[in-house]
């Protein structure tokens, strides 16, 4: 028999931990796929797209630098992935034509929500970063009805465009990195790239409330830098995007297969517990 094929997209592709985790939901749940890596070309992604489904891909994860080509090359787009401007999952439909979804901001708020039982609802979130990884989670966060989402960048402009698009005023507000002395949060969650060189966007003393929670969307075999920042100003909890990863992951494969992977043990299994 066919297995039904599936894979993952990107450039760089090699470290992804993607075709583990499917393996291993395919494995819990006896679904019957394949799921490999495909090293993107920036010359021709939208080829390399077209042929894996013309040779009966079933679905495809695409990741950074190329979600935002996925998004355009879409031909129906789900709401999370026409609110991010950019898609991570593929979908191959009856018809022959392309679906995109995105499940990065559902990840998070899965993992936040229902693996560490935190209430988003009321709370004040401050969402550092404007960029691509940003844009991914800000629908999904304001869907759980924070008191405030306050998006911050390094260029406030960026922030500003990004508030604008969500069309929600008095609760997303923006501003820059430098205006927000004095203010104060439940949760901040980074989604800069300022990680990438072990760097941590300069914040104020006293900006988490005790007891406040950091997430930090990267995600790394050691404490990320921002996870580190979090443990100096004593947070309630220091997280990393581990359980995002795996939960965007589980919410593809069940958009894929209609059956929902268990995602715990596949957690426990990549942070080697
Ligand atoms: P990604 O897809 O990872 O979000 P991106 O779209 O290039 O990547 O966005 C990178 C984000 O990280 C941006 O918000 C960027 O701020 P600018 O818009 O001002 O460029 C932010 N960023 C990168 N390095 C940073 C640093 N050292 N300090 C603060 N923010 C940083």
């Amino acid at each position: 028999m066919m297995l039904a094929r599936y894979a993952v997209i990107g450039n760089p592709i090699e470290h992804s931990k993607s075709p583990l985790i499917h393996t291993a939901f395919a494995r819990q749940t006896g679904e019957q796929l394949s799921y490999t890596r495909i090293l993107g070309d920036p010359l021709r992604f939208e080829q390399q797209v077209s042929s894996f489904f013309q040779q009966d891909g079933q679905g495809l994860n695409v990741t950074v630098p190329f979600k935002e080509r996925a998004w355009r090359l879409a031909d129906s787009l789900g709401e999370s992935a026409r609110s991010a401007q950019a898609v991570n999952t593929l979908l191959a439909m009856p018809d022959g034509s392309l679906h995109g979804e995105n499940t990065d901001g559902v990840g998070l708020v899965r993992d936040l929500t229902i693996n560490h039982n935190r209430r988003l609802g009321g709370s004040r979130i401050l969402l550092l970063g404007a960029g691509g990884a940003a844009k991914g989670v800000a629908g999904p966060l304001l869907a759980q009805a924070p008191a405030l989402l306050l998006l911050a960048n390094r260029t406030a402009s960026k922030a500003q465009q990004l508030a604008q698009r969500l069309d929600h005023p008095g609760r997303v507000e923006w501003c820059g990195l430098e205006d927000l002395e004095g203010r104060t949060f439940d949760l901040i969650i980074n989604a800069t790239a300022a990680g990438l060189d072990a760097a941590v966007p300069a914040l104020p003393e006293g900006i988490l409330e005790p007891g406040g929670w950091v997430y930090d969307l990267m995600y790394a075999s050691q404490p990320t830098a921002f996870v580190r920042w979090g443990e100096k100003q004593q947070a309630g909890q220091c997280l990393d995007g581990l359980g995002m990863l795996v939960e965007q992951a589980a919410e593809s494969f069940f958009l894929w297969r209609g059956v929902r992977p268990d995602t715990a043990p596949v957690i426990a299994m990549l942070s080697g517990g």
